[in-house]
């Protein structure tokens, strides 16, 4: 009996890189530097086994024949972003979302300034772990329920990520900043799988779905949107673009927080920034208008 070893593709020429990088650009607005050549060359042998399909060039015209909602979209999407989260990162913003944000709001609703009512978007949400940090803030400093309206609305490019976000479920990792007063009254703790999983009071403040930052988001404007660790994988001009297409969704006054090296300074100069992460927007701002 005989065997064919098929060995495993050589990487991918500068060509094939060139195309492959433009078909991610262009879709979802990520940059791959040519050095990441061995990586994605990895990454996509991985896919050809998967799929079964015989080479780049093949695997290429698959992609581009399809649109991204494609399950296989999906696998190469999942296989060229990063998707790395957990609760609570950055402490400086939660400090500012719990100390500031949200008893701002609650002194304002109860001096009768404003309606009972918050929005907040985590934008390239990942599997849901910025949001659900959110959900726990306003569970712990809002009590909602009564009156109050509030809605987290979590969305990133990967139907994966998302998929995920909607299951609740954190390991011990994604967990580690979370402050032990809000472990057992938010979550479930399952000592089998050593997961948490959060409860119905976090869940029923949060909604995810898929979006591309690149398109519009068909939403009321939020008062609060988490924009953070994404753009870094953005050049220039899509950067620009999601600063645009963010915009039509804050409400006047509103807040944006950014990641570290997010590099939109210069798009948002009209913003008010009180740290290189935390940024208002005037109050004459008009939502559903981009400057
Ligand atoms: C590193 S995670 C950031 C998660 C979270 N914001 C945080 O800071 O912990 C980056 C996420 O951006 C998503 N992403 C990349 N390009 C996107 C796009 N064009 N539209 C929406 N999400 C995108 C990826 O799928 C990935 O889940």
């Amino acid at each position: 009996m005989s065997s064919t070893i098929v060995s495993p593709p050589a990487d991918l020429t500068p060509q094939q890189m060139q195309r492959f990088s433009k078909l991610v650009y262009e879709k979802i607005g990520v940059t791959i530097s040519p050095q990441k050549v061995t990586l994605l060359s990895n990454r996509l042998r991985r896919r050809l086994r998967s799929t079964g399909v015989a080479n780049y060039d093949a695997y290429y015209d698959l992609l581009s024949s399809t649109s991204t909602d494609t399950a296989e979209w999906e696998a190469f999407l999942q296989e060229v972003t990063t998707h790395e989260t957990y609760l609570f990162r950055d402490q400086a913003h939660w400090d500012w979302i719990r100390n500031v944000f949200l008893p701002d709001i609650q002194a304002q609703v109860r001096e009768g300034k404003r309606r009972p009512t918050l929005r907040i978007w985590s934008a390239a949400c990942s599997t849901g772990d910025e949001a659900t940090s959110l959900a726990c803030c306003v569970a712990d400093r809002l009590q909602p329920g009564g009156d109050w309206k509030i809605e987290i609305l979590g969305t990133d490019v990967g139907s994966g990520a998302v998929a995920a976000a909607n299951r609740g479920v954190f390991g011990e990792r994604a967990m580690r900043l979370v402050p032990e007063s809000m472990r057992r009254r938010f979550f479930e703790y399952d000592a089998e799988t050593r997961e948490w999983t959060s409860r119905d009071v976090l869940r029923r403040m949060m909604k995810f779905r898929t979006h591309n930052l690149l398109k519009p988001l068909r939403e009321a404007p939020f008062d609060l949107v988490l924009l953070k660790n994404v753009l870094i994988y953005f050049d220039a001009a899509s950067k620009k673009q999601v600063v645009q297409e963010l915009r039509r969704v804050v409400t006047p006054g509103g807040y944006l927080i950014t990641g570290a090296a997010e590099g939109v300074a210069d798009l948002i100069r009209d913003l008010t920034s009180t740290h290189g992460w935390l940024h208002r927007f005037p109050t004459a701002h008009k939502p559903g208008v981009a400057t």
